[in-house]
């Protein structure tokens, strides 16, 4: 029987998720199929148990549900522990146990360049969902320190606090500071959706030079203006798209027990930007 897969959240008109995991499943030839389901805010007790008639074989958990759904996993792994938060679930016989690829998935593309993260000192912009899972992912490498910039004071407080109770050293500033102490920090990540819709950069890139790994999330458009002008003043630079690959290649092999077509799935991801 055709194994049915999702990718649960609002807005998720736009997941590129679909795309990836159907080309994988067809490039292997499985009998699965993967669909976009919108749960609005509010109505994920009810979007879990349609999943659950259906007999889900398992799901990409995104905003806004990521920390939620926690509260309806019967397991769980250690990242997902970690984090508080998950965005792959999957159905072993009629339980959901919950994972967390976005650790994992943003570091592959560094280690894929061969840079370590130990001892080193980052700079993360940004403070929300997504910069819990980098902030986790800099504890397990044991990073020197991580110094968060956000625009809301208060998050960014919270979130040195989760770093410290890693047993990272953490400290925060504002966007402004930040811009002005790039030249400080051997990783820059963006964290925040900034760079998304307009050509903007959330920090000013001027003090950015070629020590700096200039890591941005955001995958849409591919070249932000923050990785533009990282690039020209001779920084490494990361793309958003690599840690999304990078991720759903996690959850795939989590849902399937095969290895992910990598070339398949890079193509097919590329080819819809
Ligand atoms: N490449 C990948 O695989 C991947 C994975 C996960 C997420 N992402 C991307 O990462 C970004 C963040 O995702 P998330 O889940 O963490 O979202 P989120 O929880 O909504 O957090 C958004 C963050 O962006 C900041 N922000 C939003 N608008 C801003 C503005 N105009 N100026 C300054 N800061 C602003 C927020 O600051 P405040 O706290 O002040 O509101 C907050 O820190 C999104 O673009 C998402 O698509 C990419």
């Amino acid at each position: 029987m055709t194994k049915t897969y999702a990718v649960i959240g609002d807005p998720i008109d736009h997941s590129l998720s679909p795309a990836i995991h159907n080309a994988a499943f067809a490039f292997l030839g499985l009998d699965c199929t993967y669909i976009a389901y919108r749960i609005p805010k509010g109505e994920l007790s009810e979007g879990i148990e349609s999943l659950k008639l259906i007999n889900i074989a398992g799901f990409n958990v995104t905003i806004p549900h990521k920390i939620e759904m926690m509260k309806f996993l019967d397991d769980m792994d250690e990242d997902c522990k970690t984090i508080g938060a998950t965005n792959t679930v999957n159905n072993e016989n009629g339980k959901f146990k919950g994972y967390n690829t976005d650790m994992d998935g943003f570091l592959e593309p560094i280690k894929q360049r061969n840079q370590s993260c130990k001892d080193s000192n980052v700079l993360l912009i940004g403070a929300g969902g997504a910069a819990r899972a980098i902030v986790a992912a800099f504890a397990k490498e044991k990073a020197h320190k991580i110094t968060v910039a956000n625009r809301t004071r208060e998050k960014a407080e919270e979130l040195v606090k989760f770093a410290n109770n890693l047993g990272l050293e953490s400290d925060h500033t504002d966007l402004v500071n930040a811009g002005n102490t790039t030249g400080n920090y051997k990783f820059i990540v963006n964290a925040t959706s900034v760079g998304m819709k307009n050509n903007t950069s959330p920090i000013s890139t001027r003090m950015i030079n070629k020590d700096c790994t200039v890591y941005d999330l955001v995958y849409m458009p591919v070249d932000t203006e923050l990785l533009e002008q990282s690039k020209k003043q001779g920084a490494t630079i990361i793309y958003g798209w690599e840690m999304l690959l990078a991720q759903a290649m996690r959850s795939f092999e989590i849902w399937t027990k095969r290895k992910a077509p990598y070339e398949a799935m890079k193509l097919t991801l590329l080819g819809r930007f």
